[in-house]
C-alpha cells in the first residue's frame, strides 16, 4: 500500500521557470483579450452603444419613464442640443458620463439620439456632436446636473423649444 506521503509526491510540481512560463502566456491572453474588446468597441454602431448603454434607462424607444425621472427623448431631446448650456448639460448626464464611451462614441450615440427623436424639420437641424466639442464640454465642470438641468429648461422655454416632464424641475 502507497503511503499518503508517496502519493503527494506523485502530484506533479511545475518548476519556478513553468511557472513564469504560465503566467507570461496568461499575461499575454489578457492582453490580446483586451486587444480585441478596445477593437471591438470601436466598431460598434450607434444604435448598439444606445442599446447596450442606455436604453436600459432610457428604453429601447427612448420613452424613459416618468415615475423613474427617466426623461423621454421623443420629440424633446433636440432642444438641448440647440443652445450652448444644453450641449454642455447633455455631455454631463450620469449616463453619459458613467459610460466609459470615448469622445467619438459619445458623439455618435448622442447624434445617433438626435437623428431618431429630435424631431427637427429637415430645413433647421439640431447641430451634430463632433468628438473634438465633446472633449471640449466634457472639460467644463457642471456639478450638479439637476441644476444644470433646471438652468437650461428655463432657456429652452423662454425660447419656446418643447422640454419632457421631469420630476425634479
Ligand atoms: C442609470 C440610468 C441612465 C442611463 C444608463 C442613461 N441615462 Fe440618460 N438620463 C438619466 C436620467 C435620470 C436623466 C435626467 C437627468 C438627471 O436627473 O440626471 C438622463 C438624461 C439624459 C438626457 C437628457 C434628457 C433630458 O430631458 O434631460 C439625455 C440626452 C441622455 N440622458 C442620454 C443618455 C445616453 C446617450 C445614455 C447612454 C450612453 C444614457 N443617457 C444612459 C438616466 C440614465
Amino acid at each position: 500500500m502507497r503511503r499518503p506521503a508517496e502519493a503527494g509526491a506523485a502530484i506533479p510540481v511545475l518548476s519556478g521557470n513553468a511557472t513564469i512560463a504560465l503566467r507570461c502566456v496568461a499575461a499575454c491572453i489578457v492582453g490580446m483579450a483586451v486587444t480585441f474588446s478596445t477593437a471591438i468597441q470601436a466598431g460598434v454602431p450607434p444604435a448598439t452603444q444606445y442599446l447596450i448603454h442606455c436604453s436600459g434607462c432610457h428604453r429601447a424607444d427612448g420613452s424613459g419613464s416618468l415615475r423613474g425621472g427617466i426623461p423621454d427623448l421623443r420629440g424633446y431631446v433636440g432642444s438641448f442640443g440647440r443652445v450652448d448650456n444644453g450641449r454642455t448639460y447633455l455631455m454631463h448626464v450620469p449616463g453619459v458620463v458613467g459610460s466609459g464611451l470615448d469622445n467619438a462614441d459619445i458623439a455618435a450615440v448622442m447624434n445617433y439620439i438626435f437623428e431618431r427623436w429630435a424631431d427637427a424639420p429637415a430645413s433647421d437641424p439640431v447641430p451634430l456632436f463632433t468628438a473634438a466639442e465633446v472633449a471640449q464640454l466634457r472639460k467644463r465642470s457642471v456639478p450638479d446636473v439637476v441644476k444644470a438641468r433646471r438652468r437650461v429648461v428655463h432657456e429652452l422655454k423662454a425660447r419656446d423649444l418643447p422640454v419632457a416632464a421631469y420630476p425634479w424641475e
